[in-house]
């Protein structure tokens, strides 16, 4: 397949992107949560659930894999990607190193990863990768984010692009701008219009084909500790108006983190975009993680003999999801 018709496929209609590419530190957060320690076994049985979900492929068009996942095989020696190939979902893979404190700015995150990045997307592509993610942290609080930050999480973001599409992979391109603080919603339009159109003149300096790459970008909403929580409606129709603004004509699709929503928001804001706004020139669908993964790990809680209840978690929120996409929830 070509990039772009990797990027046609994973926005293909009433189909999202299930993101379980939890850091080691991050998928330990998760399980302690629920009590469950985080080994190599844990991981493996918790994952390999999520990875085996006959049907998923309804709903799902790709799946994206952490490091250690996607070297990992079924009891019978089958790969992961192989499983999830069979279900029609492609494979993808998480290449950044994660968002460091960004130096000289308080407050403030980088994402690294460069380096030595056009080897690893070599490596990845022959163990089954069809495109890759890159996340980017902008966070909203008392004078920031700085000019700089946005500057060099853009970059970063384009010269990673450019590196995938050159190694015939297809970049996620994932400016998040965080939801935890007490902005409003208008603020968070500020930042997301201001940062996705850094984000596209940077990747539009590094050559980044606009047909082949998806934008997996937060919605506009208020932030967790704002007084006045903005509708779902207003959500909806502010997200929507921001990426008109700034997602070129070209790019095939936008895939939305879930980023701290609960289940039921990532639903209905999804929905409504969806429902109310059908004048996009792209597709509007998900790469959720927590939301689509929460119920399904709470059921496993750490059981092998779980591993069906996690199944049917996960199949019935991408389902869900499936349908927010269409606007038909
Ligand atoms: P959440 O949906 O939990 O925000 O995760 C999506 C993701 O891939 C973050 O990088």
């Amino acid at each position: 397949m070509t990039i772009q018709e990797v990027a046609l496929a994973l926005v293909a209609d009433g189909k999202g992107i299930l993101a379980m590419d939890e850091s080691s530190g991050t998928i330990e957060k998760r399980f302690t949560a629920l009590g469950v320690e985080s080994s190599e076994d844990t991981r493996w049985s918790y994952r390999y659930s999520l990875v085996s979900v006959k049907g998923l492929g309804q709903f799902i068009s790709g799946v994206i894999l952490f490091d250690e996942t996607i070297r990992s095989k079924d009891k019978q020696g089958v790969a992961f990607t192989e499983l999830l190939a069979r279900e029609g979902i492609l494979s993808g893979i998480k290449v950044d190193m994660g968002a460091k404190d960004f130096e000289g700015h308080p407050g403030e995150k980088n994402t690294l990863g460069l380096e030595g990045l056009p080897e690893r997307l070599k490596e990845y592509k022959e163990l089954g990768a069809s495109f890759a993610k890159w996340r980017a942290v902008i966070t909203i609080g008392e004078g920031i984010p700085t000019d700089d930050c946005i500057a060099a999480n853009a970059t970063g973001l384009a010269k990673y692009g450019k590196m995938c599409q050159d190694a015939g992979i297809v970049p996620i391109i994932e400016p998040e701008v965080l939801i935890d603080g007490d902005h409003t919603i208008e603020k968070s339009f500020e930042v997301s219009k201001k940062v996705q159109e850094k984000v596209f003149e940077a990747l539009n300096v590094q050559g980044v084909a606009l047909d082949g790459m998806i934008l997996k970008p937060s919605m506009v909403i208020s932030g967790k500790e704002c007084a006045e929580q903005a509708t779902p409606e207003e959500v909806a129709a502010q997200t929507v108006a921001c990426l008109k603004a700034t997602v070129p004509l070209g790019v095939p699709g936008c895939a939305f983190l879930s980023g701290g929503q609960s289940d039921e928001q990532a639903a209905s804001h999804l929905n409504l975009m969806n429902k109310n706004f059908t004048d996009v020139p792209f597709k509007l669908t998900f790469s959720y993680g927590r939301a689509l993964q929460r119920e399904a790990m709470a059921a496993w809680a750490g059981k092998d003999e779980n591993q069906d209840l996690a199944r049917e978690a996960v199949l019935k929120k991408a389902k869900v999801y499936s349908e927010a996409s269409l606007g038909t929830l």
